[in-house]
């Protein structure tokens, strides 16, 4: 199939000579006639360029815009660079808006290609900018996010605000897990592309006991060599030249295994020299923190961890690394679970059960789908191979039945729950998308959940009864068929926050607003927003001892709760262990206390800092409650430090953590500006902190800290040669 125009330029830059079959069917339904369409088609065949065809076909420059949106940063990044060069070919002005990474409105407003998050896509749409109006192409990627109960309800109001903000937009639906795809097409208005053609087959089997069982009935034995079934796989894809990527659910184990690997770096194939100065490069060019000393050490060794605490720089320098072979084996958490192409032979999937809320839970058919789909990308290998680690206990063949011979489960709305659509009712309010009745209802009539509910009068009434809520609960004000927003409202629309938690918590505040951190983190804790810890039977004796103990610290006493016994003493154990957090007491002593799982901590201690800031602004909107505000803002710091009011000022040093400020706090170092008079060897005696840290710390407070000792020059030396 030959293109002409935009789209037929467009391959001759990439330098792609043929389209792949699904693409050319892709072009046969219309992708270059403005259609909408669902491409459900399988991981690695090329489901990007089939959205940058329509761009090039759509987007006239200057006039009109598109949007491609994703779910992980590490997509976002990909796609930048891959429209950058698609800009440079067609003369496109391309933003990227992640995370931490402001764009002004002005940038946008001006570019061809923008391209988003999914959250970062909802708050341009929550300033209801007027552009909106002049998107031409609107791309969702990795669209099975529809059905996650967190992001899946922010992919919904995008489409169907999208389609009413842009009536002629041209919509691309992108997913390789799609099972239901037909019902999905049908709610987008688009035409269905499915294909199960993939440039690189994928073979895909299950591990234990020396033995890889395929799916297709082969096995392949593994030498068993050193104990750790996923070490030992990693070495076996080593030793037939492959690079692997391997799946891990939390940080923590990214990082002890990655370590583990690089104790067997001798057994790995990787490319020596270069991964010295990819290592060198990641000390000399990121933050010089622990974090990063300790993966340019793994690095010199062929090994990485991938995780959400990385930097983008880190993260970019990864990947380049195992790019060009410098690194042969990354370990990540799903941060580099879906999108991305990175040359692995191998996917291992070491562990396939996440700790949710307390409860070991297996992913899902389509999550194992996606990390599957990272093993065997075009260009770098024949074949791709995807292997689950068995457990000791696990039948092989039930798993190959279960993750394998499955399809993904069917995508379904997770809007039809009553605190997600107030929420997405007070935006279209709160932003001005829609304040007539009859606008909200027909954006409403656009998403998933009224596609899949069986009736529309009862989704009519739904909405009708949470406008009323809305109305009650002072959000919005209703005059003349009109609504909008209070200011309670706008700021509760603009913090995130479910109506009724804000609402809880400018009651209670109003009604007794008390100076009191214990009081204010269990305020906190009661809303529907909060993230806690879960009560055992052994827990409730103690907890009702600290409300008789502390009862005139709490702004919401029990009386009112004798009903909700469960939800009260959560809340009460929750601000215990905020209290622990801001009181210094160490991270394990507070996970065995309160029995938490790794990582449940730091999520419990984000949800809080929200939280407590949404307090802060709250507080302001009140006379009664004004004074809190201010009080409010330290404990939020302290809150996201971990720390005691008197070294807050200490830990807004970068590289100064809790544990760090205690200890230059200890060691006679209680404010910057005594922190100023240290040198170098001065801070080095101080534990946890080495030349690297010292320099850091000190460089940032204007310290000159240039020439090195002789100690200082050894010891850099010996954390590359280090083995
Ligand atoms: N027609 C083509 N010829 C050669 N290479 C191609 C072609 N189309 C795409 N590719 C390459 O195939 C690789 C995979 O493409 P892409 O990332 O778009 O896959 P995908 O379908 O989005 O997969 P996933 O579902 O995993 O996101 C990319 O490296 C891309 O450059
Ligand atoms: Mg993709």
């Amino acid at each position: 199939m030959n293109l002409n125009g935009k789209p037929g330029k467009l391959l001759d830059c990439l330098g792609i000579r043929k389209l792949y079959p699904p693409q050319e069917k892709t072009v046969e339904e219309g992708l270059l006639k403005g259609r909408n369409l669902l491409v459900a088609t399988p991981t690695a065949s090329g489901k990007t360029l089939v959205a940058a065809l329509a761009i090039a076909s759509q987007v006239e420059r200057g006039v009109s815009k598109a949007f491609y949106t994703v779910p992980l940063r590490s997509i976002a990044f990909e796609k930048k660079a891959f429209f950058e060069a698609v800009g440079r070919c067609l003369g496109y002005r391309v933003e990227t808006i992640v995370g931490d990474l402001e764009v002004p409105e002005r940038k946008l407003a001006r570019a061809d290609i923008i391209i988003s998050t999914y959250e970062k896509m909802d708050s341009i749409i929550r300033k209801n900018p007027d552009y909106l109006s002049e998107i031409s192409v609107g791309v969702i990627d990795e669209l099975h996010y529809i059905s996650d109960p967190k992001r899946g309800p922010i992919v919904e109001l995008i489409v169907s605000a999208l389609k009413y903000r842009a009536p002629q937009i041209q919509l691309l639906g992108l997913s390789a897990t799609v099972s239901n795809a037909a019902e999905i097409a049908e709610w987008l208005n688009a035409r269905l592309v499915e294909s199960t053609w993939r440039p690189v087959p994928l073979l895909q089997g299950v591990y234990k006991d020396g033995v890889i069982r395929y799916a297709n009935n082969r096995e392949e034995p593994v030498s068993q060599k050193t104990g750790v079934p996923t070490l030992d796989l990693v070495i076996h894809a080593s030793r037939k030249g492959g690079q692997s990527i391997v799946f891990v659910q939390s940080r923590r184990k990214a990082v002890s295994l990655a370590r583990k690997i690089a104790v067997k770096h001798a057994l790995l194939n990787y490319d020596r020299k270069t991964s010295k100065e990819a290592a060198h490069k990641l000390l000399e060019s990121t933050d010089k923190t622990e974090l990063s000393q300790l993966l340019s050490n793994l690095v010199s060794k062929g090994v990485a961890f991938h995780h959400a605490g990385l930097s983008n720089q880190q993260r970019t320098l990864v990947e380049n690394a195992f790019r060009n072979q410098a690194i042969n084996v990354i370990v990540a958490t799903p941060t580099l679970a879906a999108g991305v192409n990175l040359p692995a032979r191998y996917v291992i999937i070491d562990e396939y059960v996440r700790f949710e809320e307390g409860y070991r839970t297996p992913i899902s058919v389509s999550e194992y789908k996606q990390l599957a789909g990272r093993a065997g990308r075009p260009g770098y290998d024949e074949t791709g191979y995807a292997i689950i680690v068995a457990r000791p206990s696990d039948d092989v063949e039930d798993l190959v039945d279960y993750y394998i011979r499955r399809e993904p489960e069917p995508l379904t709305s997770k809007l039809a729950n009553r605190r997600v659509l107030r929420i997405i009712l007070l935006a279209l309010i709160a932003s001005g998308l829609a304040r007539r009745p009859d606008g909200i209802d027909r954006l409403i009539m656009n998403t998933l959940y009224a596609h899949q509910s069986q009736s529309k009068a009862v989704i009519g009434f739904i909405v009708k009864e949470s406008l009323r809520d809305l109305e009650k609960w002072d959000m919005v004000t209703r005059s003349n068929d009109l609504y909008g927003p209070t200011r309670l409202g706008l700021l509760t629309s603009l913090l995130y926050l479910d109506p009724l938690s804000s609402r809880f918590i400018a009651e209670n505040l109003r009604r007794k607003p008390l100076k009191n951190s214990f009081g204010i983190l269990h305020l906190v804790s009661m809303t529907d927003d909060a993230q806690v810890v879960r009560v055992q039977r052994r827990d409730i004796e103690e907890l009702y001892r600290v409300i008789d103990e502390r009862y005139s610290d709490l702004i919401v006493t029990p009386e009112k709760y004798i009903d909700e016994e469960a939800r009260y003493l959560q809340a009460v154990k929750t601000a215990l262990l905020l209290e622990d957090w801001i009181n210094e007491v160490a991270m394990d002593e507070i996970e065995s206390k309160y029995n938490v799982g790794p990582g449940d901590v730091s999520s419990i201690v984000e949800t809080s800092v929200w939280l407590v800031y949404s307090v802060s602004r709250i507080s302001k909107l009140f006379p009664e409650t004004q004074e809190l505000s201010s009080y409010t803002r330290t404990l939020e710091e302290r809150l996201k430090y971990g720390v005691k009011e008197e070294v807050l000022e200490l830990t807004r040093i970068k590289g100064v953590g809790r544990v760090r400020a205690r200890l230059l706090y200890q060691h006679g170092y209680k404010s910057v500006a005594e922190l100023r008079k240290a040198s170098i060897e001065d801070l080095v005696r101080i534990p946890t902190i080495g030349y690297i840290v010292a320099r850091e710390i000190l460089g940032q407070l204007g310290v000159n800290v240039e020439g090195m000792s002789e100690k200082e020059k050894k010891e850099r030396e010996g954390i590359l040669s280090y083995t």
